[in-house]
């Protein structure tokens, strides 16, 4: 009887570990930007396909206008490509000491997110 309640015991766990496995699954699909435990920073970075449409989706709401917010005027190329290059771009977004934290009010940008700037700045800020 006690053998069968150990059984017991170790399905409920089971179950709740695949339930949870599941759960993680779902929100790497939730966020398309994170590509999960794979994070492809290999060779050249892309402006187009891979910086703008982060930028895009986490800063240009606050920065397009002109005289945007904190007089940032993100969203295109040239834009982006000064505060890339002046460090403004990755302080912000890596909450580093001496820059305002970025996105404002919203959720620290994922790390390979992070990196996949990063490695566009260091690779010279390309129109690629
Ligand atoms: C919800 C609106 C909002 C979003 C989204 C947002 N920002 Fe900002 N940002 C601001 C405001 C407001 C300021 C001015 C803050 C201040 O002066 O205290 C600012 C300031 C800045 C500055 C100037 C910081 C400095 O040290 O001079 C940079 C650079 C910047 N944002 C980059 C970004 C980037 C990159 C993103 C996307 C990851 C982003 N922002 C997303 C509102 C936003």
């Amino acid at each position: 009887m006690k053998k069968k309640n150990i059984l017991y015991l170790l399905l409920i766990f089971g179950t709740v570990l695949f339930i949870n496995a599941c759960y993680y699954d779902k929100a790497d699909l939730l966020y398309p930007t994170n590509t999960g435990a794979v994070c492809d920073t290999a060779g050249v970075m892309s402006y187009s396909l891979r910086v703008k449409p982060i930028l895009q989706a986490q800063c240009y709401s606050c920065h397009t206008a002109t005289g945007g917010s904190g007089n940032i005027n993100m969203s295109s190329y040239a834009n982006d490509k000064i505060i890339g290059l002046n460090g403004k771009l990755y302080g912000s977004i890596s909450h580093a000491s001496g820059f305002i934290a970025m996105p404002q009010g919203g959720n620290t940008m994922s790390s390979c997110d992070q990196a996949v700037i990063k490695k566009w700045i260091t690779g010279g800020c390309l129109n690629n």
